[in-house]
């Protein structure tokens, strides 16, 4: 993939268009202002502490898009008023292989955006993008793997158009609760 990624969503009545990109090290005060919210930290294990950490992960960020391996998008609302954009959320595809038939999915919202659909909008258009790049490769489906007291990951897996699949048993230590899994199959 040589071309940057750049995908557009329109806006709604009650929220901004989003633009979803690769990461950037210009993201990284941003990244880590997000990371300071603790119910990110709850739900999340990957955030940054500090701006050497940022710098490293959007590096690993960007190997990941030079492999072809992950493919991970800032999500930026248009501000009213101004040329800037504002970081909204993360959205990204995980280790993704030519050949594989499925692949994860992730997601965080920053506190300050949640309430206003970003995730479920950013998922959609993330998730039409990967059925066109990938399925010449054999992607099929796509996963959400959420744990099951996160309610509000559940609603973005529904409204993403990620159906239910099924319970996955706790694993402790790496994953103490019960999970669920929902799939989006190609042709949604
Ligand atoms: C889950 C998450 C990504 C949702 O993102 P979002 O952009 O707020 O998505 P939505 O606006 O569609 O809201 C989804 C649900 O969040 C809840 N919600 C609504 N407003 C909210 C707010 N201001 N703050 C927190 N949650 C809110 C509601 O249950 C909503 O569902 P509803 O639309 O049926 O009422 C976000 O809450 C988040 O980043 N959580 C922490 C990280 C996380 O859990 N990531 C997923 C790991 S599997």
């Amino acid at each position: 993939m040589t071309a940057p990624v750049v995908l557009h969503v329109a806006a709604t009545p009650i929220a901004p268009a989003l633009v979803l990109r690769p990461w950037r090290l210009a993201d990284v005060p941003a990244l880590v202002e997000a990371g300071r919210d603790p119910v990110l930290r709850q739900w999340i294990t990957s955030l940054v502490d500090n701006e050497v950490d940022g710098a490293r992960w959007v590096r690993e960020q960007e190997r990941g898009w030079a492999a072809g391996e992950r493919f991970a998008f800032a999500v930026l609302e248009a501000r009213s008023g101004s040329v800037q954009e504002q970081l909204v959320g993360n959205m990204v595809l995980k280790e993704v292989t030519p050949g594989k038939s499925a692949v994860e999915v992730g997601y965080w919202t920053a506190a300050p955006a949640r309430g206003r659909g970003v995730a479920p909008r950013a998922l959609d258009a993330v998730s039409d993008w990967a059925f066109d790049t990938l399925a010449a490769d054999g992607l099929e489906r796509l996963e959400l793997l959420h744990q099951a007291d996160n309610l509000a990951s559940c609603r973005v897996a529904e409204k993403g158009q990620y159906e239910f699949d099924r319970v996955l048993p706790a694993a402790p230590p790496a994953f103490p609760h019960d999970g669920h899994l929902h799939i989006r199959r190609a042709n949604v």
